[in-house]
């Protein structure tokens, strides 16, 4: 287990009130765990702007009866094959797919490839997890 130390932040009451209401609304049951968790929000977004290796998801939702469509998005996703950990396909409905590729790689070639997905003509709707690799976060 991790050493605790314990310290006090002092801040304006009202901006505590409106994180005790924000904090109540996200289901926390104490600050700390919700303080904890901003400071890890913020420690992973430094790791994808220091250029860190970094870990996320892509999710696109496509019409798979766009032959030309499949095809151009399986040619982009093997040439960024060695950061690609996974690719799961669901079949929604009789049109529309849900592509999840998970990657792990420097964030520039994970913006990359997003950018490539995303932007391709026919792709409905493209997100982007970021997150962690986990070894800088406690
Ligand atoms: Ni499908």
């Amino acid at each position: 287990m991790s050493d605790l130390v314990r310290f006090g932040i002092s801040l304006e009451k009202e901006l505590l009130e409106r994180f005790d209401r924000h904090i109540k609304g996200k289901k926390y049951t104490n600050r700390s765990e919700a303080i904890r968790d901003l400071i890890r929000d913020d420690l992973v977004k430094r790791e994808w702007l220091e250029d860190k290796e970094v870990t996320g998801s892509i999710t696109l939702v496509y019409n798979h009866h766009k032959r030309e469509l499949t095809n151009f998005l399986i040619d982009i996703q093997h040439d960024y094959h060695t950061i690609i950990l996974s690719t799961q396909h669901i079949h929604l409905d009789e049109d529309n797919c849900l592509e999840i590729i998970v990657i792990k790689g420097k964030p520039q070639e994970i913006e990359g490839l997003y950018s490539k997905l995303k932007s391709a003509k026919g792709v409905k709707h493209g997100g982007l997890a970021m997150t962690t690799t986990g070894k800088e976060i406690v």
